[in-house]
């Protein structure tokens, strides 16, 4: 037992780590496999116009002091041709959502320890990418899942001239094609994401393009191979605000020319009220609610997301201090049994100290977990 002060004895700590390495090992060892037979991976999508569906996705990090359960338990549906944003504080879970799609955790420690996560590979076929191994996800990435970072500058190679990085990617993906259209296609994709001087561009180093054009060029590496889904995790935070604006109507454009879906991943609200189709709301590791991008702005329910609402600053209105919600968010490797939000919660009812809530149906879209709205379930 862990003592009550919440330190542990060096004897609790390496029976921790003896117990990780047990667990951990287990897991990598069915990521390592060889030849696997496409049955074992092979899966049916819910609906055939969903992209990417999560279902009960757990995803643990069995570290030194405990396991914390960064994603424990969320479900949504990507559908084709749409923007999902996902949206909440630093730390909710956003990232290792992302990060379970492309089983790009750190390993051993990141773990999916349960749910599904399929993928609709097109023509009837999907794959469950939580029993996918390792030599089949290296195929998935890039080519039906790519992924555009925060920081352009650490996505691209600083020793390598910028035609020479996208032509890689192409390669990589397409060992047929031959060299001299692998040139034209990568000159191609430098315009398509409005690099005007595409040939100069071309021959040109990381360091000798700004910010926003080299956010262009992960773009473009990024779309090489007609992904079904791209992963934009806070694509423009380290972009100034206007250059952000042109990169967030570039992917809107990019997005209906080749038709893939986009997750997109932010704090900002306002990026997502120019983005996205639907809306998750994350808190601790789990969605707290769920809607169209109208339902979410027009109503919120969760308090949660009424106090990031609140917290936004709006053109035009005048208040001495922004909003903040009070207090932080829990400790993921010790989580309360009642409400996570419970304990910054303003607007609490009586019931908001029993278990975790469960889900209440607004709407066929619009979906809640919070005690506040309960009512409402009793009548379903
Ligand atoms: N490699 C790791 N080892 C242990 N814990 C981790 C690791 N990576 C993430 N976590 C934990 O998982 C939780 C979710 O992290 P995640 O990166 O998904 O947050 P986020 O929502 O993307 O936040 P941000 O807005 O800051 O990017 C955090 O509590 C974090 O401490
Ligand atoms: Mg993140």
């Amino acid at each position: 037992m862990a003592r009550n002060d919440g330190y542990l004895s060096a004897r609790e700590s390496r029976r921790i780590s003896r117990e990780n390495r047990r667990v951990t090992k287990a897991f990598e060892k069915q990521h390592k496999r060889k030849n696997v037979p496409e049955e074992e991976y092979l899966t049916q999508m819910k609906d055939p116009n969903n992209s990417v569906e999560f279902e009960n996705l757990h995803t643990y990090f069995f570290t030194d002091v405990g396991t914390s359960k960064a994603v424990d338990g969320v479900s949504f549906d990507v559908p084709i041709g749409k923007t999902v944003g996902v949206v909440g504080e630093s730390g909710c879970g956003k990232s290792v959502t992302s990060l379970s799609l492309m089983q790009l955790l750190q390993r051993p420690q990141g773990q999916i320890v349960e749910g599904s996560i399929r993928l609709n590979m097109g023509d009837g076929k999907a794959y469950e990418i939580t029993k996918a191994p390792n030599e089949v996800m290296q195929k998935l990435r890039g080519n039906y899942i790519s992924m555009i970072f925060q920081e352009p500058m650490t996505a691209l190679n600083p020793v390598f001239r910028i035609g020479e990085q996208v032509n890689e990617v192409l390669q990589l993906h397409n060992e047929e094609m031959s060299e001299e259209s692998v040139r034209e296609r990568t000159i191609e994709l430098l315009e398509m994401v409005g690099i005007a001087n595409s040939e100069g561009v071309y021959k040109m180093f990381p360091h000798e393009l700004s910010g926003g054009m080299r956010q262009r060029v992960v773009i473009a590496m990024a779309l090489a191979c007609n992904p079904r889904i791209i992963i934009a995790d806070e694509p423009t935070t380290a972009l100034d605000v206007t250059i952000q604006a042109q990169i967030l109507d570039l992917l809107r454009q990019l997005k209906d020319k080749i038709n893939s879906s986009i997750m997109f991943i932010t704090h900002d609200l306002g990026v997502i009220a120019e983005m996205a189709d639907i809306v998750v709301v994350m808190y601790a590791g789990r969605i707290v609610e769920k809607g169209t991008a109208e339902e979410i702005f027009k109503h919120p329910a969760h308090p949660y997301t009424i106090g990031l609402m609140n917290s936004k600053p709006i053109v035009g209105k005048k208040v001495d201090k922004l909003y903040s919600i009070p207090g932080k968010v829990p400790n993921p490797i010790n989580m309360p049994d009642y409400c996570y939000f419970k304990d910054r919660c303003e607007l609490c009812v009586d019931k908001c100290s029993g278990e975790y809530p469960g889900v209440v149906k607004l709407s066929d879209t619009h979906e809640v977990s919070c005690y506040r709205y309960y009512d409402r379930k009793e009548g379903e």
